[in-house]
């Protein structure tokens, strides 16, 4: 299999959302160039329209006219985030910090993903959230005048994180926030480029007090590293060829699978040296290469949780074991992870045992084949995808269309940059 070419993946599915919201929160208008249109993204702009800010569809390059930091209003209608964890969680922080109570709705799959890490903090600054007992949705949120916080965050989660940051901002509140380990920091980055006051001192995010508005700037969206890594994986277990992948954010707490992937034998190269609105901007240029299994340390983990499928996907491939712990964050994504990818890599012949924590692969050469169940999750789509465009092996994707959530065009890319000689 010959990968070769050049790809512009789409934009950051985490920056699309956030550089929506928060030019729904500014006062003048702001323009979005590059933004992600897909399903999430979807879900995040009509859950801004339900809240009265005024969010034109979804297009490369938007204009977006600010309703001010307090300008949204209540929703005659639940707020439906469709399967985004990232519209519930960031938005239900800036909910909290309004006068106003919403209800939050979503498909069966977000319905199940747990709330109540979202709602203990908001709750110590004040809002009140019904939760059903699982924890999950739907989920009613009070909002009204919120109070300093200083959380110690038990999971490492940017949506957490980010929850906090916003409703601190529109509440006009302080808040300080201690992650177990630094999770994907766009929040921050992008409300300090619009003039709010936070900062990171040692494992701490602060937020200073009492902003009266955010600055309406610009964004232009840059390419999204989980996206691009499928498009590395697949260079990296192919015979021949070098891929390039443009404008990649290589924000050094997104690039955890590509170092991994270098680790594991493959020709990864990026730089840090261009910066573009407060990201680091690359090339990311793969070459195939022998890869050896790895034993993933869990501090690496946060930089790379997204992409866990996918380098369990790439362990069949590899020489040897790979082992992933310290993930069970795993469990509690779009679907249970762990149990799902361990369960279709044995389903189509490969070796993999579930922990608790992670997961344990060892590699073949034999052919995989068989059918997979995505559990309507994307990214299982896109990484049993890769396995399955490497020649012998034959692999039954039950649902491609649910690459939609973050990659409309995944299938077609991927026709576009694999020959057969
Ligand atoms: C995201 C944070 C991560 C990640 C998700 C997007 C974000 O979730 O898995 O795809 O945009 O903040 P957690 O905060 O639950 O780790």
């Amino acid at each position: 299999m010959i990968v070769h070419g050049t790809l512009r993946v789409p934009g950051d599915k985490s920056i699309s959302h956030r550089a929506l919201m928060l030019a729904a929160l500014g006062d003048g208008t702001s323009r979005v160039t590059g933004i992600l249109q897909s399903e999430d993204v979807k879900s995040t702009a009509s859950v801004l329209q339900r809240l009265g800010a005024g969010i034109p569809s979804l297009s490369a390059d938007m204009s977006v006219k600010g309703a001010g930091l307090r300008g949204m209003r209540a929703p005659s209608e639940p707020l439906d985030c469709g399967n985004s964890g990232t519209t519930t969680r960031l938005m239900s922080g800036i909910v909290a910090a309004l006068p106003i109570t919403a209800q939050f709705i979503g498909d069966a799959s977000l319905s199940r993903r747990p709330m109540r890490r979202v709602a203990k903090p908001l709750e110590a600054m004040g809002a009140r959230f019904d939760l059903p007992p699982h924890g999950g949705l739907p989920m009613t949120v009070h909002g009204g005048a919120l109070k300093d916080l200083d959380w110690t965050s038990e999971v490492a989660s940017a949506q957490v994180k980010s929850a906090i940051l916003l409703a601190g901002v529109v509440g006009g509140v302080r808040v300080s926030i201690e992650e177990p380990a630094p999770t994907r920091d766009h929040t921050e980055r992008m409300l300090g480029a619009r003039g709010v006051n936070v900062v990171r001192r040692g494992t701490k995010i602060e937020l200073g007090p009492a902003h009266r508005c955010i600055a309406s700037i610009d964004t232009v969206v840059p390419g999204d590293p989980s996206s691009a890594s499928f498009f590395a994986g697949l260079a990296a277990l192919a015979t021949e060829g070098e891929l390039t992948l443009e404008d990649v954010c290589v924000n050094e707490t997104r690039t955890g699978f590509l170092d991994t992937l270098r680790h594991m034998g493959a020709i990864v190269e990026y730089r840090r040296d261009r910066l573009s609105g407060g990201e680091w901007i690359s090339p990311v240029i793969v070459r195939p290469g022998e890869l050896r299994g790895i034993r993933l340390a869990p501090d690496v983990v946060p930089s790379m949780i997204d992409e866990l499928p996918l380098l369990a996907c790439l362990a069949t491939r590899a020489q040897g074991e790979t082992l992933i712990t310290g993930a069970a964050e795993l469990r509690v994504k779009e679907s249970d992870r762990i149990a799902a990818v361990v369960a279709n890599l044995r389903a189509i012949g490969a070796q993999a045992w579930e922990l608790e924590d992670g997961m344990r692969v060892v590699g073949s050469d034999a052919p995989l084949r068989g059918a997979v169940h995505t559990h309507g999750d994307h990214r299982l789509a896109m990484s049993f995808g890769v396995l399955g465009a490497v020649p012998g092996n034959q692999i039954e994707i039950d649902d491609p269309q649910c690459v939609a959530v973050s990659y409309p065009g995944f299938w077609s890319d991927l026709r576009a940059v694999v020959r057969h000689d």
